[in-house]
């Protein structure tokens, strides 16, 4: 089983603690920071951007996830300042062609992730499997955090490694975004899960920093 990794969302963190809150997460060596990209059209709130991931970039070396939720990615993915060792998830639903955004994202060097909704079948990433790194599996609605998981996601989990490694890629991770909690996160490892979107519920939860990103990392083991 691959290695189980953090990717604390940043839409969770109180922005006027942001910048104690990145050294906290390099000194923890947090993996990634996952940045939720909404335009009010691919889902209905609007929420970080192109700058946000430039400032991130110059405060700190922790790679960026992240995690587009906006239409026709593969026009914009330009405006984002990723690369090597980043990590960008486009959606299935999001795109047309999305064969050209996943290529043009390993072009840039990055690791290239498929988004699936809730509702959208995990064998639907098959046609893609070739040009990915990765699937982010959304265990909510995409949009809103603090939402509660949806019932099938340990089962959709279980189902995409099962076929991941049918596949013979079993390299392949699975990113799991939503309501990924201290009860929660144990069950999607179990499932096959290796990367771990954290926030209201989890490393942002109420109580110090440190000690929830311990606890998550404990019961990931
Ligand atoms: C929701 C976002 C998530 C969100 C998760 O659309 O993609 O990354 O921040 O937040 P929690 O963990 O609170 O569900
Ligand atoms: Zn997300």
């Amino acid at each position: 089983m691959n290695r189980a990794e953090l990717s604390p969302s940043l839409m969770c963190a109180d922005v006027f603690e942001l910048r104690e809150t990145l050294r906290v997460f390099g000194q923890c060596g947090v993996e990634y920071l996952h940045i939720d990209v909404m335009d009010g059209v691919f889902v209905p709130n609007f929420c970080l951007g192109t700058d946000f991931c430039r400032q991130l970039r110059a405060e700190t070396s922790i790679p960026l996830d992240v995690h587009l939720m906006i239409t026709e990615p593969e026009k914009k993915l330009a405006a984002f300042p990723i690369g090597a060792g980043d990590l960008v998830s486009v959606h299935l639903e999001s795109a047309d062609r999305i064969d050209g955004a996943l290529t043009a994202i390993r072009a840039r060097g990055a690791k290239a992730f498929l988004a699936l909704n809730p509702d959208t079948p995990v064998d639907a990433i098959l046609p893609h499997l070739p040009l990915l790194d990765g699937v982010l599996l959304m265990t909510v609605y995409p949009g809103f955090a603090g939402q509660t998981m949806t019932p099938d996601s340990l089962d959709r989990i279980a189902r995409l490694r099962a076929l991941l490694d049918r596949c013979g890629r079993p390299e392949v991770r699975i990113e799991v975004d939503g309501n990924v909690n201290y009860e929660k996160a144990p069950l999607m490892r179990a499932a096959g899960a290796d990367l771990f979107v954290s926030g209201s519920s989890g490393v942002f939860r109420r109580g110090d920093l440190r000690e929830n990103i311990a606890a998550m990392r404990a019961l990931l083991q």
